[in-house]
């Protein structure tokens, strides 16, 4: 058995024990693989790491970067307070509708704006501040989400970047992949930055090898 099947059958096994399925969940993952768009969704496990995140920490505003389609934000959303809302940004059209579709499958319409636009254009006209913030688009553009997400942070709030191990490639500073190199220019920007603590957690599962970064705001 190779390291990826058995990872896979242990996400299959913590799916069954711990995550247990879920309607709207598994329609959003059905139409989504349905749609053709890529599967760069987190998985069952993850989405319901990001929410359990979002409940500890109360949150009532979150901001969310790449909604693809509408998978975590369907999460993170159910972690809401009441009167609690998420913005996603998500620059393709065809994920945005998807998006939309997947969210008001969930009835959780009232609680997510999807907007449409590129990241960088987008994130200088929302007002902060935020309790979460998910970093989950563009890897190459992640030291400017940090940046935009340290801004619109609250003290206290937290930060966190998916897919920042990249199969390991984040340990090589001459990778030749800019994913991996926007990694390593965010991480240098955390490291020097004294209003934030960080640490990266790797993962493996069903989606391979990789990884979160924890950002927490401290003022
Ligand atoms: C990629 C992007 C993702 O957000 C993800 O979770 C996995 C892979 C990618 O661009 O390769
Ligand atoms: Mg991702």
């Amino acid at each position: 058995m190779t390291a990826e099947t058995l990872w896979t059958l242990v996400d299959d096994y913590i799916n069954e024990s711990l995550v247990k399925p879920d309607g709207a969940l598994d329609h959003a993952l059905r139409e989504t693989a349905l749609f053709g768009a890529p599967s760069f969704n987190v998985t069952p496990a993850q989405g319901k790491f990001l929410h359990l995140l979002a409940a500890a920490i109360g949150a009532q505003r979150i901001l969310e970067i790449g909604a693809l389609g509408g998978y975590s934000a369907i999460w993170l959303a159910r972690a809401l307070l009441p009167g609690g809302k998420l913005t996603s940004i998500e620059h393709n059209w065809k994920y945005v509708d998807l998006a939309r579709a997947n969210i008001a499958h969930a009835g959780l319409s009232d609680r997510v704006d999807i907007i449409h636009g590129k990241g960088l254009e987008v994130l200088p006209t929302l007002t902060g501040p935020f309790d979460l913030i998910f970093i989950d688009a563009d890897k190459p553009a992640n030291p400017d989400y940090f940046r935009w997400a340290l801004k619109l942070s609250r003290p206290g709030g937290l930060i966190v970047v998916d897919n920042t191990v990249r199969g390991g490639g984040i340990a090589d500073p001459d990778s030749a992949d800019s994913s991996a190199q926007g990694v390593r220019q965010m991480n240098a920007l955390v490291s020097a930055e004294p209003r934030v603590s960080a640490t990266c957690l790797q993962t493996v599962g069903a989606k391979g090898y990789d990884g979160f970064t924890l950002i927490r705001v401290l003022s």
